[in-house]
């Protein structure tokens, strides 16, 4: 077996990113949220798949990711290990399930690790929420860093435009960054700022950037499942690619369905008992 088949069966880990932003291999991660579909990405070769609170919009059809519950990440979390062998497995502790004190976030993130099999978990936030990422890291729980735009403070924001294109934010940006490499932060997913200022980051840093709107000077690319496959048709940032149509796919399966049973098409004589 050559290295590079190897290499895609073999089991991915917080160590191995490290190892593959040394060797300058780009990082590839996507989102997902259940069984079927975390089982088709896995096999397709990604690297990390993130059971993302972005589940709030995609899956329930919230406004915002802030009503998402430790329960219902817990649940999408187990759905996705149950399917995934190969790709490291992340998931978002949801919006005032850490923040509060540093106790609270361990105690939601050992619920995360023991009931949904994950193998990290994911912080928005930088030096507010350090006590908390401290207390979860001398756990021994691996912990990604996710800076920029963080969706759990969109009431503070106001907007979803590109974050630190100011120089006293971008500033503290990089301050964050360092500070979660320093306290041990595997990685960081870094959204919606300046290529230019990603590209800085990612050079100083040892650990890897994981950039979504973030530019092509970074570590890995991450994107929410349903925007890369076309399944979410009213949003399209510039930052986004889709790689498929499926919300036309799936309406088109799903007429000729409806058209095939009122006009007694379906079932056929071989689809029958
Ligand atoms: O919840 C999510 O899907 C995320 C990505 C946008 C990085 O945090």
């Amino acid at each position: 077996m050559s290295v590079a088949q190897s290499d895609n069966t073999r089991k991915v880990t917080t160590h191995r990113l490290i190892e593959m932003k040394k060797r300058g291999e780009k990082i590839s991660m996507l989102t997902a949220y259940d069984y079927s579909m975390a089982s088709i990405i896995d096999q397709a070769g990604m690297d990390v798949i993130l059971v993302g609170d972005s589940a709030s919009n995609v899956m329930a059809g919230n406004v915002t990711t802030l009503p998402m519950t430790l329960d219902q990440m817990i649940y999408h979390g187990q759905s996705v290990t149950n399917a995934v062998k190969r790709a490291l497995v992340v998931v978002d502790l949801p919006f005032g399930t850490y923040q509060g004190n540093s106790k609270q976030a361990l105690a939601s993130a050992i619920r995360v690790m023991k009931e949904s099999h994950a193998e990290a978990i994911k912080l928005e936030g930088g030096a507010e929420i350090r006590e908390s990422m401290e207390r979860i890291l001398s756990a021994g729980i691996p912990v990604m860093g996710h800076l920029g735009l963080t969706p759990q403070s969109i009431n503070k924001f106001g907007t979803y435009t590109v974050r630190a294109k100011e120089e006293a934010e971008a500033q503290k940006l990089i301050e964050d960054a360092h500070l979660l490499e320093e306290i041990g932060c595997f990685a960081i997913v870094i959204e919606k700022i300046p290529a230019s200022l990603a590209g800085q980051i990612a050079s100083e840093l040892t650990i890897p950037i994981i950039g979504i709107g973030a530019g092509g000077y970074v570590d890995g690319q991450v994107l929410v499942m349903h925007d890369m496959l076309g399944i979410n048709k009213g949003f399209s940032p510039r930052f986004l690619r889709r790689y498929a149509n499926l919300h036309e796919e799936i309406t088109r399966a799903v007429q000729n369905y409806i058209e095939d049973i009122k006009t007694g098409d379906f079932p056929n004589e071989k689809e029958q008992y």
